[in-house]
């Protein structure tokens, strides 16, 4: 088999045999293909798609491309969750011990940003200490005694996705209903989960800019999943504006510690409880309203807190930083953004908000990239607000003053106030 020939396949919307798929998949894994032939693929899939079938190929490919988990030994019904990547969504945070503090069993594997949105690996290395790295059997010990576990993509665990991912990620190949469900599945179907419920984002902050897309990727993943032998639940949700206020890490991290403490953001708080409802319901604890009130009582009364600060615990992290947020890492500078008209905030690109937080150095522009975690924004004005000239629209976070220049400008076009 040649590479060009494939490309050209794909580029010209021809079907592609799994073998084909293999082959393009192994080469790049492999070190055959070369990143700038692999790149003009992914450019050849996002134009052209693919049907259920090449993308149950290429989903299973990258997933027997590492090892498959057997999360059997926990002796309770696992639960994951995952989203197709939103701004300022920090609901894993949150999802996660509201499942453990309501008597489930959350073991999640999660990843770095991805273009303008955010990664919840990179919000929990904003916590001092957090190690996302464990050892297999440590991740296992964990979700059996503390219930919950938030870890990397292992490294022997599908290995293709995440040489493909930090590639698309800087080639402008994500947004792709096949790229993104097979991204997702692989790593889902390999890390072991009984329940698999994915969060996919539509709107203006999300890769699926159209709330039909978002059903389409829904049906993708379902499709897929079950294909290969698994059960996959779409929850659809909005990112027509960031998710809650904070938008980067520590500042994210702080957000979600805000709901976890029985405060914070209404639209955090709320999507969240869907979320571990549905997990929970899926688990066997009851029925989804049942689940829900349970999830709801968990974040008044603490017990979920309790959950986040175990796990940061049992990861190394410093829980001391989570008792007093102040201690998490801070810019150097910040900077208020005010309104310089009165009117109502009659939209938001959320893209160009996540883009000015990547700007910030909350985000990478290139895969091997340092971010930093102080850095980031908090919208303080949504749409649907009047707002006042002079009123404070935004605040941004960084250590570099002139990515604060270019910041502001970016969020100035993102908003308006008519
Ligand atoms: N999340 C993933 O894991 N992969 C994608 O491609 C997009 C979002």
């Amino acid at each position: 088999m040649e590479t060009v020939p494939l490309i050209l396949k794909k580029a010209h919307g021809e079907r592609l045999l799994d073998t084909e798929i293999e082959w393009m998949v192994m080469g790049y894994l492999r070190d055959r293909i070369p990143d700038y032939q692999m790149s003009a693929f992914l450019m050849a899939v996002c134009q052209r798609g693919m049907d259920t079938a090449e993308c149950t190929a290429l989903t299973r490919c990258m997933r027997d491309s590492g090892e498959c988990l057997d999360l059997s030994g926990i002796g309770h019904p696992v639960c994951d969750k995952h989203s197709t990547g939103g701004v300022g969504d920090k609901t894993t945070l949150v999802v996660l011990p509201v499942v453990a503090a309501c008597g489930g069993y959350g073991a999640k594997m999660s990843g770095r940003g991805l273009g303008y949105t955010g990664g919840t690996v990179d919000k929990l290395h904003a916590i001092p200490g957090f190690s996302t790295e464990l050892s297999l059997g440590h991740f296992i010990r964990q979700v059996q005694t503390e219930g919950l576990a938030v870890v990397e993509q292992m490294k022997n665990l599908v290995p293709a996705d995440k040489k493909i991912y930090a590639l698309r990620d800087v080639t402008g190949t994500v947004e792709s209903i096949p790229l993104i469900a097979s991204s997702i599945l692989s790593k889902k179907l390999a890390s072991g989960a009984d329940v698999i419920v994915i969060d996919v984002k539509y709107g203006r902050g999300a890769f699926m800019k159209e709330r039909n897309s978002a059903t389409a990727l829904g049906n993708m993943l379902r499709q897929v999943g079950s294909a290969l032998g698994k059960e996959v639940h779409p929850v659809l949700s909005s990112m027509d504006v960031p998710l809650g206020c904070a938008v980067g890490n520590a500042i994210e991290v702080r957000e979600a510690i805000d709901v976890l403490r029985g405060g914070g953001t209404e639209d955090v708080r709320s999507l969240s409880v869907t979320l571990a409802a549905k997990m929970l319901a899926l688990s066997g604890m009851g029925s989804e309203d049942e689940c829900r009130a349970a999830a709801v009582q968990s974040l008044k009364d603490g017990s979920a807190y309790d959950k986040f600060c175990r796990m940061v615990w049992a990861q190394g992290g410093d829980v001391s930083a989570v008792e007093d947020v102040e201690r998490l890492p801070a810019a150097k500078y910040r900077q208020i953004l005010y309104a310089e008209r009165t009117g109502e905030i009659r939209k938001m690109q959320t893209d160009k908000i996540g883009e000015a937080a990547v700007t910030l150095g909350a985000g990478r522009r290139r895969k091997d990239a340092e971010i930093s975690y102080g850095a980031g924004l908090m919208v303080f004005r949504k749409t649907g607000e009047i707002v006042k000239a002079g009123d404070a629209l935004a605040e941004f976070y960084s250590d570099d003053k002139d990515c604060i220049t270019a910041a502001s400008r970016l969020y100035r076009d993102a908003v308006s106030v008519e």
